[in-house]
Protein backbone atom coordinates (compact mmCIF):
# COMPACT_ATOMS: atom_id res chain seq x y z
CA UNK A 1 0.00 0.00 0.00
CA UNK A 2 1.38 3.40 -1.03
CA UNK A 3 1.70 5.81 1.86
CA UNK A 4 -1.24 9.37 1.51
CA UNK A 5 -0.56 12.64 0.79
CA UNK A 6 -0.06 14.94 3.39
CA UNK A 7 -1.43 18.62 2.58
CA UNK A 8 -1.38 21.27 4.73
CA UNK A 9 -2.82 25.04 4.31
CA UNK A 10 -1.29 28.00 5.89
CA UNK A 11 -1.50 32.19 5.96
CA UNK A 12 -2.23 35.07 8.16
CA UNK A 13 -5.51 35.11 10.43
CA UNK A 14 -8.27 35.45 7.71
CA UNK A 15 -6.36 34.53 4.74
CA UNK A 16 -9.34 32.39 3.77
CA UNK A 17 -7.82 28.98 3.87
CA UNK A 18 -10.98 27.40 5.49
CA UNK A 19 -12.38 28.03 2.46
CA UNK A 20 -10.16 26.99 0.17
CA UNK A 21 -9.67 23.68 2.15
CA UNK A 22 -13.29 22.57 2.16
CA UNK A 23 -13.13 23.18 -1.77
CA UNK A 24 -10.40 20.68 -1.60
CA UNK A 25 -12.46 18.24 0.75
CA UNK A 26 -15.77 18.29 -2.03
CA UNK A 27 -13.25 17.35 -4.62
CA UNK A 28 -11.46 14.56 -3.16
CA UNK A 29 -15.09 13.25 -2.15
CA UNK A 30 -16.38 13.73 -5.71
CA UNK A 31 -12.95 11.80 -6.69
CA UNK A 32 -13.52 8.88 -4.46
CA UNK A 33 -10.03 9.63 -2.59
CA UNK A 34 -9.88 7.82 0.89
CA UNK A 35 -8.79 11.05 3.34
CA UNK A 36 -9.26 12.68 6.61
CA UNK A 37 -8.94 16.56 7.20
CA UNK A 38 -7.61 17.64 10.91
CA UNK A 39 -6.94 21.38 11.98
CA UNK A 40 -3.77 22.23 14.07
CA UNK A 41 -4.34 23.10 17.29
CA UNK A 42 -6.92 20.34 18.15
CA UNK A 43 -7.89 17.55 16.00
CA UNK A 44 -8.11 15.56 19.06
CA UNK A 45 -9.27 15.54 22.28
CA UNK A 46 -6.27 16.65 24.02
CA UNK A 47 -5.61 18.72 21.30
CA UNK A 48 -8.63 20.36 21.36
CA UNK A 49 -8.44 21.17 24.57
CA UNK A 50 -5.11 22.51 24.34
CA UNK A 51 -6.52 24.81 21.38
CA UNK A 52 -8.98 26.33 23.57
CA UNK A 53 -6.32 26.97 26.35
CA UNK A 54 -4.61 29.05 23.73
CA UNK A 55 -7.05 30.87 21.84
CA UNK A 56 -8.92 31.52 25.37
CA UNK A 57 -8.54 35.62 25.12
CA UNK A 58 -8.71 35.67 29.14
CA UNK A 59 -5.18 33.93 28.97
CA UNK A 60 -3.50 37.26 28.36
CA UNK A 61 -0.51 36.56 31.03
CA UNK A 62 0.45 33.08 28.83
CA UNK A 63 4.16 33.44 28.78
CA UNK A 64 6.20 33.02 24.68
CA UNK A 65 7.48 30.11 26.06
CA UNK A 66 4.27 28.21 27.60
CA UNK A 67 2.32 29.05 24.20
CA UNK A 68 5.08 27.34 21.84
CA UNK A 69 5.37 24.43 24.23
CA UNK A 70 1.43 24.26 23.93
CA UNK A 71 1.53 24.26 20.28
CA UNK A 72 4.01 21.50 20.03
CA UNK A 73 1.99 19.76 22.91
CA UNK A 74 -1.07 19.49 20.42
CA UNK A 75 0.92 18.51 17.77
CA UNK A 76 2.99 16.03 18.87
CA UNK A 77 -0.79 14.43 19.56
CA UNK A 78 -2.40 15.11 16.60
CA UNK A 79 0.63 13.67 14.78
CA UNK A 80 0.73 10.39 16.62
CA UNK A 81 -2.77 9.69 17.47
CA UNK A 82 -3.97 10.65 13.74
CA UNK A 83 -1.81 11.96 10.86
CA UNK A 84 0.89 8.91 11.04
CA UNK A 85 -1.76 6.46 11.09
CA UNK A 86 -3.88 8.00 8.34
CA UNK A 87 -0.56 8.58 5.89
CA UNK A 88 0.36 4.85 6.91
CA UNK A 89 -3.30 3.24 5.69
CA UNK A 90 -3.09 4.53 2.60
CA UNK A 91 -5.08 7.78 3.76
CA UNK A 92 -4.16 11.28 2.29
CA UNK A 93 -3.92 14.19 4.99
CA UNK A 94 -5.55 17.66 4.99
CA UNK A 95 -4.52 19.93 7.58
CA UNK A 96 -5.72 23.33 8.52
CA UNK A 97 -1.92 24.68 9.48
CA UNK A 98 1.17 22.43 11.08
CA UNK A 99 4.23 23.02 11.97
CA UNK A 100 5.25 26.28 9.57
CA UNK A 101 2.47 28.04 11.88
CA UNK A 102 4.91 27.84 14.63
CA UNK A 103 8.01 28.69 12.60
CA UNK A 104 5.86 32.00 11.36
CA UNK A 105 3.92 32.80 14.58
CA UNK A 106 6.16 31.71 17.61
CA UNK A 107 9.79 31.10 16.11
CA UNK A 108 9.48 34.72 13.55
CA UNK A 109 6.83 36.57 15.35
CA UNK A 110 6.88 36.27 18.52
CA UNK A 111 10.92 35.97 18.08
CA UNK A 112 11.51 32.86 19.89
CA UNK A 113 13.97 32.07 17.23
CA UNK A 114 14.23 29.12 14.35
CA UNK A 115 16.79 26.90 15.94
CA UNK A 116 14.23 26.24 18.70
CA UNK A 117 11.18 25.96 16.52
CA UNK A 118 13.00 23.78 14.12
CA UNK A 119 13.83 21.86 17.12
CA UNK A 120 10.57 21.23 18.74
CA UNK A 121 8.87 20.46 15.29
CA UNK A 122 11.02 17.91 14.78
CA UNK A 123 10.54 16.73 18.04
CA UNK A 124 6.71 16.99 17.85
CA UNK A 125 6.17 15.33 14.52
CA UNK A 126 8.95 12.70 14.86
CA UNK A 127 10.22 14.62 11.34
CA UNK A 128 6.77 14.18 9.36
CA UNK A 129 6.61 16.84 6.81
CA UNK A 130 3.84 17.39 4.35
CA UNK A 131 4.34 16.94 0.82
CA UNK A 132 2.75 20.13 -0.28
CA UNK A 133 1.89 23.19 1.60
CA UNK A 134 -0.31 25.92 0.11
CA UNK A 135 0.69 29.38 1.77
CA UNK A 136 -2.20 31.70 1.20
CA UNK A 137 -0.62 35.27 0.94
CA UNK A 138 -2.54 38.60 2.05
CA UNK A 139 -1.71 41.61 3.62
CA UNK A 140 -2.83 41.88 6.88
CA UNK A 141 -5.45 44.88 6.71
CA UNK A 142 -7.48 42.53 3.91
CA UNK A 143 -7.28 39.58 5.97
CA UNK A 144 -8.25 41.66 8.94
CA UNK A 145 -11.39 42.84 7.24
CA UNK A 146 -12.17 39.46 6.03
CA UNK A 147 -12.30 38.51 9.89
CA UNK A 148 -14.36 41.32 10.77
CA UNK A 149 -16.82 40.42 8.16
CA UNK A 150 -17.47 36.98 9.29
CA UNK A 151 -18.09 38.51 12.76
CA UNK A 152 -17.36 36.48 16.13
CA UNK A 153 -14.92 38.15 18.72
CA UNK A 154 -11.43 38.12 18.18
CA UNK A 155 -9.50 35.01 19.52
CA UNK A 156 -6.22 35.81 21.39
CA UNK A 157 -3.74 35.62 18.73
CA UNK A 158 -6.13 38.03 16.62
CA UNK A 159 -6.30 40.41 19.22
CA UNK A 160 -2.29 40.46 18.83
CA UNK A 161 -3.13 43.00 16.25
CA UNK A 162 -1.83 44.34 12.21
CA UNK A 163 1.46 44.60 13.12
CA UNK A 164 2.15 40.99 14.69
CA UNK A 165 -0.27 39.79 11.58
CA UNK A 166 2.34 41.43 9.78
CA UNK A 167 5.42 39.80 11.09
CA UNK A 168 3.90 36.36 10.54
CA UNK A 169 3.46 37.34 7.13
CA UNK A 170 6.72 38.02 6.95
CA UNK A 171 7.96 34.71 8.56
CA UNK A 172 5.93 33.09 6.17
CA UNK A 173 7.15 34.42 2.91
CA UNK A 174 10.91 33.63 4.58
CA UNK A 175 10.40 30.24 5.16
CA UNK A 176 8.31 30.09 0.98
CA UNK A 177 12.02 31.27 0.20
CA UNK A 178 13.59 28.27 2.09
CA UNK A 179 11.76 25.43 1.00
CA UNK A 180 10.16 26.67 -2.22
CA UNK A 181 9.33 22.97 -3.36
CA UNK A 182 6.90 22.53 -0.28
CA UNK A 183 5.72 25.45 -0.10
CA UNK A 184 3.41 26.86 -3.13
CA UNK A 185 3.08 30.88 -2.44
CA UNK A 186 -0.69 31.93 -3.51
CA UNK A 187 -2.38 35.49 -4.00
CA UNK A 188 -5.14 35.08 -1.20
CA UNK A 189 -6.67 38.36 -3.14
CA UNK A 190 -7.86 36.53 -5.92
CA UNK A 191 -11.49 35.28 -6.59
CA UNK A 192 -12.05 31.96 -4.63
CA UNK A 193 -12.31 30.19 -8.12
CA UNK A 194 -9.17 31.48 -8.96
CA UNK A 195 -7.28 30.52 -6.14
CA UNK A 196 -8.87 27.05 -6.03
CA UNK A 197 -8.31 26.16 -9.57
CA UNK A 198 -4.47 26.73 -8.72
CA UNK A 199 -4.86 24.71 -5.76
CA UNK A 200 -6.23 21.94 -7.74
CA UNK A 201 -4.19 21.92 -10.19
CA UNK A 202 -1.15 21.62 -8.17
CA UNK A 203 -2.43 19.08 -6.13
CA UNK A 204 -3.49 16.80 -8.88
CA UNK A 205 -0.03 17.28 -10.68
CA UNK A 206 1.55 15.37 -7.73
CA UNK A 207 -0.99 13.22 -7.32
CA UNK A 208 -0.56 11.87 -11.31
P1 LIG B 1 -6.93 28.93 13.21
O1 LIG B 1 -7.68 30.17 13.62
O2 LIG B 1 -6.42 29.00 11.84
O3 LIG B 1 -7.64 27.68 13.55
O4 LIG B 1 -5.56 28.92 14.10
C1 LIG B 1 -5.54 29.18 15.42
C2 LIG B 1 -4.57 30.28 15.77
O5 LIG B 1 -3.37 29.71 16.27
C3 LIG B 1 -4.15 31.20 14.62
O6 LIG B 1 -4.14 32.53 15.10
C4 LIG B 1 -2.75 30.77 14.33
C5 LIG B 1 -2.24 30.28 15.65
N1 LIG B 1 -1.18 29.27 15.61
C6 LIG B 1 0.09 29.59 16.09
O7 LIG B 1 0.34 30.70 16.53
N2 LIG B 1 1.05 28.60 16.07
C7 LIG B 1 0.80 27.33 15.62
O8 LIG B 1 1.70 26.48 15.62
C8 LIG B 1 -0.53 27.03 15.11
C9 LIG B 1 -0.83 25.66 14.60
C10 LIG B 1 -1.47 28.02 15.13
Amino acid sequence: MSKGLFITFEGIDGCGKSTQLELLKEDFRKEGLDFIEVREPGGTAVGEKIRNILLDRQNDSMTRMAELLLFEAARAQITEEVIIPALMSGKHVICDRFYDSTSAYQGYANKMGRDLTDFLNVKATSGVSPDLTFLLDIDPKTACDRRTGRGGEEDRIELMGLSYQEKVREGYIELSREEDKRIRVIDATMTREKIYSEIRKQVWDLMS
